[in-house]
């Protein structure tokens, strides 16, 4: 899908275009008849005797931020883009900026699963819109807004496609190689058998790929700033291992690397764009898979920073391979701060639903940062407490720790406080569960239902 931007054509300008005509006013009237009434945000494609006519409720005009612009133009894809028009011209009285911001939202909406897994696509998913113009009086400086936002969609793009992708497509090695693909990011990578990321290893040993530690940099600012670290949680598969999950739903468990997908997408848009910050991100990768090799139940393992976790619960894997990423992280890449993000607990969904990923920090500021910034882009967080009432439940009888409890309890608390002991009190840290956000389970107006790319244009603007 291409996306132009022009000037009106002739003597007509955005504006004119934007205002009730007579033909507008006439249908509206119309549409009234039929109780129809156009709500803000709201998109509504009609066939008249002229051919298409569009109508865009844009609400009231102060209320129009730039997270609503992003909604309008990411309904109006979703209304218009299997309606038969091939060519759409976007022509509203917005400025540049806005209309920008119009045009990400077409963007961001304007992403499906790739049909390259497929023979031949279904008739009824053909996208028949090809290009859209968006129309404003000065198309040039919309278009340079336009191609700093684009990067990050991009980058929102290339999250999906990983998230999406198959169990045994992106394999611990494929997802490697992906990392190794991204423009202008170097990557390095430890194989946590030889570098005592035995968590991460006991994770991965039960699957015929090998785990691995990826580390990605940017350097876009001087080398002797310290870098922000982000990590992510990069399971390409969670059968649960030895406490194997129950089959039905166990294959949204190729997407348990939404964590590590939303690091790599951040590190694209960051270096696509030359943002001037430095930040490593680490990707903790491994396929956790039930064999003769598998961890077990009660193994107790010594973990980078030394210390050792009884896994109870081998489906509890996504804080083991965290645990040491944040060990190594803190202690070999000496961050500024460290944000973690993990399709990590099933609690967190069911307290927080689908629409705001939970948020665990003990420095108020990062979480001052990090909630405006989901608000910002409707990525949106909730804080929860990080709080040491329930510590007894990760003490384990013959370890430092246990990774879960049996009982009855806050298990997104417990992953959480757990995590909190592989990061030194003097490195600010965040830990963001998106357990439930990274895949929608319904129709949004920037995503489909599926994938998401949930983080990417939150941390994006955090580092920005
Ligand atoms: N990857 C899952 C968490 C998850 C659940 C992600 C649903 C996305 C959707 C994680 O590894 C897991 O299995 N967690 C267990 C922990 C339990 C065994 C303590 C859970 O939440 O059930
Ligand atoms: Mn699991
Ligand atoms: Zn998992």
């Amino acid at each position: 899908m291409k996306i132009r931007f022009a000037l009106p054509p002739g003597p007509v300008s955005a504006r004119a275009l934007a205002a009730p005509s007579a033909e507008a006013e006439a249908l509206l009237s119309r549409l009234d008849q039929n109780s129809f009434k156009p709500e803000p945000e709201e998109v509504l494609p009609i066939l008249t005797d002229k051919g298409w006519r569009v109508l865009v409720g844009i609400g009231e005009r102060a209320a129009l931020d730039d997270a609503t612009l992003r909604r309008i133009g990411g309904n109006l894809f979703a209304e218009l883009a299997q309606a038969g028009i091939v060519h759409l011209a976007v022509g509203l009285d917005l400025s540049p900026e806005q209309t920008a911001q119009i045009a990400y939202g077409i963007q961001l909406r304007a992403w499906r699963t790739p049909l390259k897994y497929r023979k031949t696509p279904d008739e009824d998913e053909v996208w028949h819109l090809a290009e859209i113009t968006m129309l404003c009086d000065a198309p040039e400086i919309a278009r340079s807004c336009f191609a700093r936002l684009e990067s990050v969609g991009k980058a929102v793009h290339f999250a999906r496609d990983l998230v999406v992708a198959p169990g045994n497509v992106l394999t611990p090695p494929a997802f490697v190689e992906a990392l190794g693909d991204i423009p202008g990011i170097e990557l390095e990578v430890i194989d946590p058998r030889k570098a005592g990321l035995n968590l991460l290893q006991a994770v991965g040993q039960g699957s015929a790929y090998k785990p691995a530690l990826a580390v990605m940099r940017w350097r876009g600012a001087d080398k002797k700033d310290k870098p922000a670290a982000l990590v992510g949680k990069g399971i390409t598969f969670d059968t649960g291992g030895i406490d194997i999950k129950p089959a039905k739903y166990m294959e949204l468990m190729k997407g348990d690397m939404g964590g590590g997908a939303a690091v790599a997408g951040t590190l694209m848009a960051l270096a696509a764009r030359k943002a001037p910050v430095n930040v490593v991100g680490v990707v903790a990768i491994a396929e956790n898979m039930v064999s003769g090799r598998a961890s077990r139940p009660g193994d107790v393992v010594k973990g980078y920073g030394g210390l050792t976790v009884e896994i109870i619960d081998t489906d509890a894997e996504g804080r083991l391979a965290l645990a040491d990423a944040l060990a190594y992280t803190s202690k070999e890449l000496k961050p500024s701060k460290i944000i973690d993000l993990a399709t990590l607990t099933g609690a967190v969904e069911i307290a927080l639903g689908y629409l705001r990923a939970g948020l665990f920090t003990t420095d108020d500021a990062l979480a001052a940062r990090l909630l405006a910034a989901g608000e910002a882009e409707d990525e949106k967080l909730w804080r929860l407490p990080l709080v040491d009432v329930y510590d007894d439940a990760i003490k384990s009888e013959i370890a430092d720790l246990k990774n879960c409890s049996w009982e009855r309890g806050p298990d997104h608390i417990h992953a959480a406080r757990f995590l909190q002991h592989f990061v030194p009190d003097d490195i600010p840290w965040a830990h963001l569960d998106i357990a439930g956000t990274s895949e929608a389970m319904e129709d949004g107006p920037l995503a489909a239902e599926g994938p998401t790319g949930f983080g990417v244009r939150l941390l994006d603007r955090v580092l920005a």
